[in-house]
């Protein structure tokens, strides 16, 4: 049994955690930053590099704690070396450079949305770590929006990606349109339960021939939704209101509108690349999979098996960053006391 440190830090979450062969959680701890940036509507790059050293170590020790691990224990250090903020990476990097190197252990650097596809292989909720490739993979988080196809461990083709906001970014700035705050993904989701998802006619960027996305025009149109409402709205209305100005039902019937927009596009481009390329399965992955209404949509419209960690796996945290770690470790991956942090690091 191989066990590997896992440590994250790329952006509002510091997280260490223990996994077995990458697979077995043994411990996951998340010290969330949401309370700290929220008086400032997103992520606060300084203030999150600074709340990183002050949470990160006791972390690491309450992970170690609770999987029963010792140093002597551990097989391999792993942390996400980018993409992400640069400085809120470099305080995990250079924690885990100095545990590494006073241990004695192998340092594995791992991007962060490796980290992301690998939550598919940890054994939870029926989800299995012998996956026979191809696999078709959806990343869908706050920066990133991509389609890969995995034929091994490691091996990874995109097939397309965002070619303006991330989904994550496009549920971040609709919810601050809607007056319902950060984080944006959960709000919206919330928000959307009480709307129908045809109150708003939103449009849908289908980019036929392409695997690639696109969230602007959407954005857009719930932008122009927003004033035309807030227009046509007399008095009476505005006193209801929700923060942004608008009768809370006209906000869930916009939020419902735009999360099925979004779901809509996701679902049926992820499935028919899975069938062009012969997938067995489809991963969804990253924090957008946290997403009920994109979870349950894939799992009706899919006839392949779709894989979708379990929420805690879904938004960051250090079990994905130690699973990918444990196939990088495996595979001869180790990075040297010299790893640098890059904020805008690809995956393919
Ligand atoms: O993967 P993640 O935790 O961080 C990044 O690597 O970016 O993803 C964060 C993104 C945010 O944009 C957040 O609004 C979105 O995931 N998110 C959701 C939900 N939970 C988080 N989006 C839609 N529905 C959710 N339930
Ligand atoms: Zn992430």
């Amino acid at each position: 049994m191989a066990l590997i440190l896992g440590i994250e830090t790329s952006c509002d979450e510091t997280a260490a955690a223990v996994v077995a062969d990458g697979r077995r959680i043994l411990s996951n701890i998340v010290a969330s930053q949401i309370d700290l940036h929220r008086q400032y509507g997103g992520v606060f790059p300084e203030m999150a590099a600074r709340q990183h050293i002050f949470t990160l170590l006791p972390v690491v020790q309450e992970a170690l704690e609770e999987a029963g691990a010792g140093w002597n224990d551990l097989d391999a250090i792993a942390v996400t070396s980018g993409p992400g903020l640069a400085g809120a990476l470099l305080v995990g990097v250079n924690a885990a450079k100095g545990m590494a190197w006073s241990r004695g252990l192998p340092l594995v650097g791992v991007n962060h949305l490796e980290g992301h596809v690998y939550s598919n292989w940890i054994e939870v909720e029926g989800n299995r770590a012998d996956k026979t490739f191809p696999v078709l993979v959806l990343i869908v988080s706050g920066g990133h929006t991509e389609l890969i196809v995995m034929r091994g461990h490691g091996r990874y083709e995109r097939l397309g990606a965002t070619i303006d906001d991330a989904a994550g970014e496009a549920f971040d700035k609709v919810s601050r349109l809607l007056g319902l705050g950060y984080p944006g993904g959960p709000a919206v989701q919330r928000a959307a339960a009480g709307g129908s998802t045809s109150a708003f006619a939103l449009p849908r960027a289908w980019l036929p021939g392409t695997s690639d996305f696109s969230f602007s025009g959407l954005k857009t149109a719930v932008l122009r939704t927003v004033q035309q409402v807030e227009r046509s709205q007399d008095e009476t209305d505005r006193r209801l209101t929700s923060s942004a100005g608008l009768a809370e039902d006209t906000v869930s019937g916009i939020a419902a509108s735009f999360q099925q927009a979004v779901v809509d596009v996701l679902v049926a481009k992820t499935v028919q690349a899975a069938l062009a390329v012969g997938a067995t399965e489809i991963c969804v992955c990253g924090g957008v999979a946290a997403n009920v209404a994109l979870r349950e949509a894939m799992r009706q419209r899919s006839p392949l098996p779709v894989s979708v960690p379990p929420l805690f796996l879904c938004t960051d945290n250090a079990a994905m960053i130690a699973a990918a770690g444990y196939y990088r470790w495996q595979s001869g991956g180790v990075s040297q006391l010299d790893l640098d942090v890059v904020a805008n690091l690809a995956l393919v």
